[in-house]
């Protein structure tokens, strides 16, 4: 096999409405075929124009079987759940939430003082045998997220490792890598990353080269199989979060909020939100 992953997906985001009315660019989705196994979906939300009127949020919602993960470059996110958590994910922070056998919570988006929100959520599974796990909150404020250097690379290491730093987030079961990557005018920037895992860049800034592919902003590009990936930029800086993860190879069912194995798992998630239980003590 080739060690080096060319692209061999580029997915073009679509608009989609969530919450109380807010606009997105979702670029996967949760789907039983679970093609970015252990990535269900991602999310850009980016706001700047105030024309787009008040922005409603996420009113209490629940989530179970899955990890949901924010990470802001501009504006805030205010958060609370059911469990009396309450927190505040402002500009290059993480808020990296492993929901576990339920949470319900509100995430409320405010622009910052420029007018702009801009921000990622990504959905990462759970294994079967985590799947009702204790909900765990690791909250990483932006002066604590270390940054790889190389000529012309700049690389927060939100989790994972690089070269020989190591992001904040930890013990999660998919191993995952979650870099936020920023190449200035004509850099390189190469990555070992295992063989296997399943592996996604979001350009959200200028036009990168990734192996021989060019991607431009606002755009996911997947990985093929390979040991290394390759990524430059050409006139102009290039900025992309870039995503690994082991593939848990289960079958899940999703639907809405929750990411379970099977179907019955969904009618208990159903039954218990009806009931009262969803929150476990
Ligand atoms: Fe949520």
């Amino acid at each position: 096999m080739n060690s080096i992953r060319t692209v061999k997906e580029i997915i073009e985001p679509l608009y989609v409405m969530e919450g109380a009315g807010v606009l997105l660019r979702r670029s996967i989705a949760p789907q039983a075929s679970n093609h970015f196994d252990p990535f269900l979906l991602f999310d850009h939300f980016a706001f700047n124009d105030p024309a787009e009127g008040p922005i409603r949020g996420f009113p209490m919602h629940p989530h179970r079987g899955i990890e949901t993960v924010s990470y802001i470059l501009k504006g805030s996110v205010n958060h609370r759940d059911s469990l009396g958590n309450a927190g505040y994910i402002g500009p290059g922070d993480v808020q990296w939430m492993t929901a576990g056998g339920g949470i319900l919570h509100e995430e409320m988006p405010h622009r910052g003082p420029d007018g702009i929100i801009d921000g990622f959520q990504l959905w990462v599974n759970l294994p079967a045998s985590q799947k009702m796990s204790r909900p765990r909150y690791q909250e990483v404020s932006a002066e604590t997220i270390p940054v790889f250097e190389m000529t012309g690379c700049q690389v927060r290491v939100i989790a994972g490792i690089v070269g020989n730093i190591r992001g904040p987030v930890t013990k999660i079961a998919a191993s995952p890598l979650f870099l936020d990557v920023r190449l200035e005018i004509g850099a390189n920037f190469s990555l070992p990353v295992p063989e296997k895992h399943t592996v996604l860049a979001y350009m959200y800034e200028g036009t990168g080269i990734l192996g021989d592919t060019e991607v431009p902003s606002v755009k996911m590009a997947v990985f093929s199989d390979g040991r290394q990936i390759e990524v430059r930029s050409g006139d102009s800086s290039v900025r992309f979060m870039l995503m690994a993860g082991v593939p848990f190879r289960e079958p899940i069912v999703p639907y809405g909020p929750f990411v379970m194995n099977t179907r019955a798992e969904i009618e208990q998630a159903l039954a218990d939100l009806r009931n009262g239980t969803f929150i476990q003590e």
